[in-house]
């Protein structure tokens, strides 16, 4: 008989939500290969590492996490090693000249072709931006862990060109699958058991593909599949934020009360020098816009402090463009120059000042989450489970809101969407009871 034990893939995921679908999709390619998904890398026949560029930590994570597995690679030669995400489309070879355990490099849009190369049949580093459709050449979904909530990837790069970003290199232009695509992939995940799905693309208000009327239409086309109770999306641009797509958070009950819309700065004369192609008027207006059609909206959003050129007065439009809209958490970043980027030459802020200001727009920001989780005590909402709790009988799921919610419901089951009476608001979750 031939050797049927099955081989094994160790995937670490860093960086955005789409880095997290890639290595779903990954695992799934390899899987048609003989190889199943193991969580301890000194099982693995293959550790696959998918890797975020974003930021200059994120990047150097990679090169940190590959030297802490020579030793197991020392000890067995026939470990692959791959990594593949954005730090692979920025670096390419130069991944492999500077550590030579790696063995293969695949970038974003290239990732089909992985079990190519792992066979030994392709080039060792694959960066291209090729032609075909990587979605066209990928097994179908497969139900990996089981699990009620999952990502779609609907549209691919981006074409805005923020200064400081190093998406448009790493992802490339801007790309919108079809709608019957998306249709037929989201149809598949809810036969699975699928009941929530957040859209994905870096710019995915942006999307224009065929089949549908913009994004907003493709909601509306979505929102008619059966079983599927709960749709989000991220991330969003301002720009890209059309009147049906505004409206579809009025009409489409499915569509969950919550946009992540990031905004970077309050300040004109940064969004400017950002090329974020809108001002801090113009988004306040937007939000207003928006509130009008879901007056309950929880509004998130990102921010880079420190950006070149930023004086205080830029920082204090940025704290008070926070608390005129009141968000209901957001992430803030202190601005990490990315080789290639237009911003990338541009005198840095002093990094003592930058530190502060990061500190001060973060307790801001903790304050205005803790301030929305608390507005959410005493109401009942809807909860989807989606794990075990830290306690016997105990469920964890989401909120309408994205809150973490905990639960005791020892008769309930992961899967389940319930009313949830929220009882109390802790660090960085929700508690309640069954109603
Ligand atoms: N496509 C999304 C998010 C892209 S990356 C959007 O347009 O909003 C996620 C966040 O990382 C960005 O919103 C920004 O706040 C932050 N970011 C991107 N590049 C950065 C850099 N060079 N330094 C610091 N933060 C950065
Ligand atoms: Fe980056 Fe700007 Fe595109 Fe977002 S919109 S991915 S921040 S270039
Ligand atoms: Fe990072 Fe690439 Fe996502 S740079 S944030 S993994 S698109």
């Amino acid at each position: 008989m031939t050797d049927q034990t099955p081989k094994r893939l160790f995937i670490k995921t860093y960086g955005c939500q789409m880095n997290v679908y890639d290595s779903q999709r990954m695992a799934e390619a390899m899987g048609a290969e003989g190889y199943v998904e193991t969580d301890r890398p000194e099982d693995a026949d293959m550790v696959l590492l998918n890797t975020c560029h974003i930021r200059e930590k994120a990047a150097e994570k990679l090169y940190s996490d590959l030297g802490r597995l020579k030793p197991l690679k020392a000890g067995r030669p026939d470990l692959k090693i791959g990594v593949a995400g954005c730090v692979a489309q920025a670096e390419g070879d130069e991944i492999i000249r500077r550590m030579p355990l790696v063995d293969l490099v695949v970038g974003p849009q290239a990732y089909h072709r992985l079990p190519a190369m792992a066979r030994g049949e392709g080039p060792a580093v694959d960066t291209e931006f090729p032609a075909e459709d990587k979605f066209d050449h990928l097994p179908q979904r497969r139900a990996t862990r089981r699990a009620p909530a999952a990502f779609l990837t609907v549209q691919e790069g981006c074409d805005k060109f923020c200064a400081f970003c190093v998406v448009p290199y790493t992802r490339g232009a801007e790309v919108s699958r079809p709608a019957a695509r998306i249709l037929a992939e989201a149809r598949d995940l809810v036969t699975r058991g699928v009941r929530e799905i957040t859209l994905l693309g870096q710019n995915v208000n942006g999307w224009h593909g065929e089949g549908a009327e913009g994004f907003g239409g493709l909601i509306r086309q979505l929102a008619e599949i059966d079983g599927l109770d709960r749709i989000r999306y991220t991330t969003s641009h301002p720009s890209d934020m059309a009147d049906d797509l505004i409206a579809a958070h009025r009409d489409i009950p499915q569509l969950m009360p919550y946009l992540h819309l990031p905004v970077q700065s309050g300040s004109d004369r940064m969004l400017k020098a950002m090329n974020r192609k809108h001002t801090a008027d113009q988004y306040l207006r937007l939000i207003d816009r928006i509130r009008a059609a879901r007056p309950d909206i929880m509004l998130t959003s990102d921010f880079i402090v420190g950006f070149p050129g930023e004086s205080d007065a830029d920082h204090a439009a940025t704290l008070r463009l926070v608390e005129q809209v009141g968000f209901g958490t957001a992430f803030s970043f202190k601005y990490s120059p990315r080789p290639g980027t237009p911003a990338a030459g541009r005198a840095l802020v002093d990094d003592a000042v930058a530190d502060a200001r990061l500190k001060e727009l973060q307790a801001l920001l903790t304050r205005q989450q803790k301030a929305a989780q608390e507005s959410m005590v005493g109401r009942t909402l809807g909860v989807l489970f989606e794990k075990p709790g830290r306690l016997p009988g105990q469920l964890v799921g989401k909120s309408d809101y994205l809150h973490s919610v905990f639960v005791d419901a020892p008769d309930a089951q992961i899967g389940d969407l319930v009313q949830v009476r929220i009882r109390e608001s802790a660090a960085n979750s929700l508690a309640g009871e069954l109603v």
